[in-house]
Order: C-alpha cells, then sequence, then structure tokens
C-alpha cells in the first residue's frame, strides 16, 4: 500500500488506535469493527423477519393504516411493539453499520484498483437503504409520514419528469386514496428485494465474505435491542391530517436528515448536494491517488498443474480453472483475470511450484508476481541472510501493510516485506531454518482477525500448523518459528516479541 495523504493517514492511525481499545474490550475475535459488513446483513436480516411480522397484521387505507400500527404497537405491545421496535431500531443501525463500514473501507483504501466493484455497488446500496427506510416511515401514516410524504413529494416535483405534480396527484386530504396505500406497502416489500440482490452483488468478487457476525455479537446486538425496545418502545407521533401543517414532530436522524434541509433550502439545491456527494463517493476509485497498482499476477502454464491451491486461496475470486490450452496431461490449468486481481500475491504463496528448493537459475513458479518473481525472493532473502551476524540471527517476513518490519532490521536481523504475509510460500521459512542455518523465523502482519487482504492472516496460520496445503513440513522445527500479529500501532509490541523470541531462541542452543 502506497503512503496516503496526511489525512487520511491521521484517519488511519485514529482507526487503529480506536480498534486497538476494541480489541482490548471485545477480543478481536468480536471487535464489532472487524464485522460492520456482516452487522450489517445481520440488521437486514432482521428488517426482514420483524417486517413480516408487521405485514401479518398491516392494514393499507387512509384511516386503516394508522390504526393497525397503533393496535399492534398498544395492544399487541409484548410482541407486536417489541417487532416494531426491532424493525425501527435495526433500520437505524442498519445506516450506522454502513456509514462506518463505508467509511472504514475507504480510510483503509480498500475501495480503489480492482476492489472498485464493491466500493461502486455499495454506493447503489446507500440509496436503495434508504429508499426502502424512507419508505418505511410513511406506512404508519402519522405526523412524521405525513411531513416526509409531501416534503419528497414536493422535492421530486422539482425533477422534470412527472406531467402532474406528485404533490397534488396523491397527497392532498381530498385525492389521497387506498391506491396511495397499497403502493406504499408494494414498495416497501418490493424495494427490500432490490436491497437484497445488490448486497448479492456487493460480494460477488469477495472470495469467503464475513456475512455472519460471531454468535456472541449477533447475542449482544438482539440483547440491546430488546432492552432499547422496552425501554424506549418505537411510536407513531399522531394520525396525519393533511388539513393541518404537522409541526414539533421528532425527526429520526438517521433517514431523514435531509428535510429539514429542505426546509431551508430550494429543492435544487438539495438535489444537488444529494446528486454530487453520490457522484463524488462513485467516481471515489477513480480519483487520482498516490496509490499505484502494481502489475498483477501471472500464470507459468509449464509449471501449472493445475491444482487448483491458487483458487482456493486468492480472496478476490481472480484466478479461475479452464481446461489445459497447451497439450500437457493436466486437466486444468488456472488462468488470472486480470481486472479482478489486486496484486496482493496471495496466489504465489499457494502455488506448490514456489519453492526455493531448486537449482534452476531465474526458475520462475506456476504463478508469479512480475514485480517479485519468486526466484527473485529468494535471491532477495540470500542476499539478506548472508549479512547477519551474532547469534539469535532472524529472518523477519512482513507485509506492506501493517507494521514496518524495517524498523526491525538490525544486525541479527534481516527483514522482508511482502504485499500480503500470505504471499511466502512456507518452503521459504524451511530453506531458511535448514539451508541457512538461521535461528529462527519471525512472521508478521495485520492484526489478527483483520487482514488488509481479508483472508492472508488466517491462510499463513493454517499453512504452518499444516492445516492447509502448501503446509509447511515437519522438517521446519516449530520452537523456531514465531507469528505475530502486528498492525503499524503495535510497533513497540512487535519489537518486543521479537526481542522475546530472539532471546528463546538463545536459550535453546546447545551449550
Ligand atoms: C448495508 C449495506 C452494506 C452491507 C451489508 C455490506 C456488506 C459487506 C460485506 C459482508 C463485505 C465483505 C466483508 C469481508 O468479508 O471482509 C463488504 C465488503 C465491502 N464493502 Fe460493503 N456493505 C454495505 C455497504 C457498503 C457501502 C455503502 C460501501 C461503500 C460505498 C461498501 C464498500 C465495501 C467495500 C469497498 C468492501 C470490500 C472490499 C474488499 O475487501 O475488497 N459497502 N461489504
Ligand atoms: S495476486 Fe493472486 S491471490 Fe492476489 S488477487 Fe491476484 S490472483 Fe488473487
Ligand atoms: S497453485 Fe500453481 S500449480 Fe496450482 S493451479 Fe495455481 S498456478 Fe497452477
Amino acid at each position: 500500500m502506497t503512503t496516503p495523504n496526511p489525512t487520511v493517514s491521521f484517519l488511519h492511525k485514529a482507526l487503529l488506535k480506536l480498534e486497538g481499545g476494541l480489541n482490548k474490550i471485545f477480543g478481536n475475535e468480536l471487535n464489532p469493527f472487524y464485522y460492520l459488513g456482516a452487522l450489517g446483513f445481520l440488521f437486514f436480516w432482521i428488517l426482514a423477519a420483524s417486517g413480516a411480522y408487521l405485514y401479518i397484521f398491516y392494514r393499507t387505507g387512509i384511516e386503516v393504516s394508522y390504526l393497525s400500527v397503533e393496535d399492534l404497537t398498544i395492544e399487541q405491545w409484548y410482541l407486536g411493539g417489541i417487532m416494531r421496535s426491532f424493525h425501527r431500531y435495526a433500520a437505524d443501525a442498519l445506516v450506522v453499520v454502513m456509514a462506518l463500514h463505508m467509511l472504514r473501507e475507504f480510510i483503509l483504501g480498500r475501495y480503489r484498483g480492482a476492489r472498485w466493484f464493491a466500493w461502486v455497488t455499495g454506493v447503489l446500496l446507500i440509496w436503495l437503504i434508504y429508499a426502502s427506510g424512507i419508505n418505511g416511515y410513511w406506512m404508519s401514516w402519522d405526523k412524521l409520514a405525513q411531513y416526509s410524504t409531501v416534503a419528497t413529494m414536493e422535492w421530486f416535483d422539482w425533477l422534470p419528469i412527472f406531467g402532474t405534480p406528485m404533490s397534488q396527484s396523491f397527497v392532498t386530504q381530498e385525492v389521497l386514496n387506498d391506491r396511495f396505500f397499497s403502493l406504499l406497502s408494494f414498495s416497501h416489500a418490493t424495494i427490500p428485494l432490490f436491497v437484497l440482490f445488490a448486497l448479492w452483488v456487493h460480494i460477488l468478487r469477495i472470495s469467503y465474505p464475513v456475512v455472519n457476525p460471531k454468535r456472541g455479537l449477533v447475542w449482544g446486538v438482539l440483547l440491546a435491542m430488546l432492552i432499547l425496545a422496552l425501554v424506549k418502545p418505537a411510536l407513531s407521533q399522531g394520525p396525519a391530517d393533511m388539513g393541518i401543517e404537522p409541526r414539533n414532530i421528532g425527526i429520526d436522524w438517521f433517514y431523514l436528515f435531509i428535510y429539514p434541509l429542505l426546509d431551508i433550502w430550494s429543492p435544487g439545491q438539495v438535489w444537488a448536494l444529494v446528486a454530487g456527494i453520490s457522484l463524488l463517493l462513485g467516481v471515489l476509485p477513480w480519483l487520482p491517488t498516490r496509490f499505484k497498482q502494481i502489475p498483477v499476477a501471472e500464470v507459468n502454464l509449464k509449471y501449472c498443474s493445475g491444482c487448483r491451491f491458487c483458487v482456493a486461496d486468492c480472496p478476490y475470486e481472480a484466478v479461475v480453472m479452464k481446461p489445459r490450452s497447451d497439450g500437457m496431461h493436466f486437466l486444468e490449468e488456472a488462468v488470472v483475470v486480470p481486472e479482478r486481481c489486486v496484486s496482493c500475491g496471495i496466489c504465489i504463496g499457494s502455488c506448490p511450484s514456489s519453492t526455493p528448493f531448486r537449482s534452476e537459475t531465474g526458475y520462475v513458479s506456476g504463478i508469479e508476481m512480475p514485480s517479485l518473481p519468486i526466484s527473485g525472493l529468494r535471491v532477495a532473502m540470500t542476499e539478506n541472510l548472508a549479512k547477519l551476524e551474532g547469534d539469535a540471527r532472524v529472518m523477519v517476513f512482513g507485509c506492506d501493510n501493517a507494521a514496518d518490519v524495517g524498523k526491525l532490521r538490525g544486525k541479527g536481523v534481516a527483514v522482508m516485506s511482502l504485499p500480503c504475509t500470505a504471499m511466502l510460500p512456507p518452503s521459504f521459512i524451511e530453506y531458511a531454518l535448514n539451508e541457512h542455518r538461521v535461528d529462527g523465523v519471525f512472521i508478521t502482519g495485520c492484526r489478527e482477525n483483520d487482514c488488509y487482504h481479508r483472508m492472508g492472516g488466517l491462510w499463513t496460520e493454517q499453512r504452518l500448523a499444516a492445516k492447509r496445503e502448501p503446509r509447511l513440513r515437519d522438517r521446519a522445527e516449530r520452537e523456531r518459528i514465531k507469528l505475530f500479529w502486528a498492525s503499524s500501532d503495535d510497533i513497540g509490541e512487535l519489537v518486543l516479541e521479537l526481542e522475546s523470541f530472539r532471546s528463546s531462541l538463545r536459550s535453546q542452543r546447545p551449550e
């Protein structure tokens, strides 16, 4: 990752500090910031379930819509009322986690290059979720609904698309009819289906997307919502009356913040603001930054056996298998889809051909990063190791997106930073330990459960524990290998951990 601009860099530091604090409270496994997208899915499902219940009792009509919601809230407070509160608060929470999720992806820079797809579909989701949420507020047909409906119609009337102004054809007392409520009810059931479809598209280019938060978080959320529903149940604000302009109504600032603006600005100005923000968000991935994507991965058919390890490991669905095209006896070959590849290098760590135990000079692997070929990696490591002096000589492998391992370099410590820790084929660890007689290998990368490339930390752990291909072989002594996850905010801990590892290596030496 290239150094971002100072504001983003400041925000990045602040985010790491905040998340570090949350890790202390919740642990890395339950840190809600690591599950913002998954929490979005959770709130969507809560909305769908509570909404389905409300629909059973909802009636469409000028008088009855309000009354049916009131009945549910008051007569059936123990279930209908709680469902209504769950529905309202899940909608608010969805907007909060969506905003935080968007901000977090922005600060981490995970919206550029091939990652534009999730970003742009995310912008579409914002529109759909707001359309659905605002539409939901109209369903109860209270004073807030009246205020929001009239303001929206007047706002839309500014657009030159409707012959007769909507504010006249729908929402004056004379013409307000049951058709309007049927339309409301239909759209409130249909727009969420579009949201669901957009969510599916949103994560289409992500392998192993985390769409379910950990069970502890789910229970925590449900409990908090239940308490909120009992302490502060969602209520209506008196029946709408088109003859009286609603006054002193409470606004839901999560969804309806635009309306007070409509009171002071013209509809055209508010359209310009909304369209401008959407456009800016939409083109953000293509605005010039210091970010430079390094060339994408390339397959070398001669060394590809079609084992599919790279397909299983790529976090971005950027490698696919195709029928063999070179006449070799394997059934399939790997093919990189360049527009999906973010150049993380994880597939290089997966490929069994990425081994330093080869005699040819300038050899290649089945899949390579053109800017950092596997033979170059071996040369760089060998040169680094040759400079090591003293006892407890350690080879450190780090990640460009985590703590800067350059700060660890010293007489007895050689360092190499990779685009992702999981770019390191496990055979390199064995090679350093057994062929170069280095005393230990220390591997670090982004904080646990927070890999910049999503799966790199987990794949590394599993390969080293011999639970995932390519496995680290038994000949590599495990007590001479250390894994420690650290972000750029954890450099102090990283230094201490490395020192403690080196001390343990010293104590392992035969007298
Ligand atoms: C309620 C709405 C949303 C939900 C439920 C949602 C959900 C998710 C999920 C589950 C992931 C995968 C996370 C992972 O496995 O690491 C994800 C990734 C992502 N989302 Fe969203 N998202 C929403 C809205 C947005 C919005 C509004 C934006 C930005 C405009 C956005 C941008 C992204 C990006 C950039 C990624 C990740 C890309 C990557 O790692 O390559 N999302 N989202
Ligand atoms: S470098 Fe490899 S693992 Fe990473 S996105 Fe590209 S193809 Fe996938
Ligand atoms: S991991 Fe290597 S050998 Fe296996 S399919 Fe991918 S490129 Fe081919």
